[in-house]
């Protein structure tokens, strides 16, 4: 049995998604999600289980534009990382994007070699002027924010990432 498994979310799992992403926030890593927007969000969700059911890892698809996704809302429980479940839950992400008719999706992120593995380049952030109009401009980091955008053309081939099985 694989040691984690990846799934898609429910409104069961808001609660240990909350707490994930509320601890790396503070640590300023990603911005914090409020309750209400988890449960309003959810089917954007991916989450990573133990056999056992524990949450131990989320991230979101989030729709942004015709053909344009993002990846979001991503932690892994600290003491489980750097093992595969990162990279398993934004290949659940991209694996959905065909469905979606998504055909390029970014990340906007400190975790530079983590994307760069999984074929993600990094590009200047005007080339996504929808997302800097729809949030970025109400962060309360613009306009000096040092995350960085790293994207990925879906359009140029299957993309498997680096595995480690
Ligand atoms: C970013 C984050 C989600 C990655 O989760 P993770 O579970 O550690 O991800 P993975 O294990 O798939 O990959 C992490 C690294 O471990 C490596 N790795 C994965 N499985 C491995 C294995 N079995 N053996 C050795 N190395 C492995 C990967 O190649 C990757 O290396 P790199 O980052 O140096 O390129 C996690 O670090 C995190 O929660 N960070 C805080 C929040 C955050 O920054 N989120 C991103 C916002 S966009």
């Amino acid at each position: 049995m694989a040691e984690f498994l990846t799934r898609k979310a429910n409104i069961d799992d808001v609660k240990a998604m909350h707490s994930l992403l509320l601890e790396s926030a503070r640590k300023g890593m990603l911005l914090p999600r409020a309750l209400i927007y988890l449960y309003g969000h959810i089917r954007n969700f991916f989450v990573a289980e133990t056999p056992e059911g524990e949450i131990v890892g989320c991230c979101a698809l989030a729709p942004v534009w015709e053909d344009l996704g993002e990846i979001c809302s991503l932690v892994v429980r600290e003491e489980l990382r750097n093992r595969g479940v990162g990279g398993d839950l934004v290949r659940a992400c991209i694996e959905e994007c065909a469905q979606l008719r998504l055909r390029r999706i970014f990340a906007l992120t400190y975790q530079e070699s983590f994307f760069r593995d999984l074929g993600f380049v990094m590009v200047d952030k005007d080339v996504l002027p929808q997302k800097i109009w729809a949030d970025c401009v109400n962060c309360a980091k613009y306009p000096d924010c040092d995350e960085i955008a790293m994207f990925l053309d879906l359009g140029k081939g299957k993309v498997e990432g680096p595995r480690h099985d």
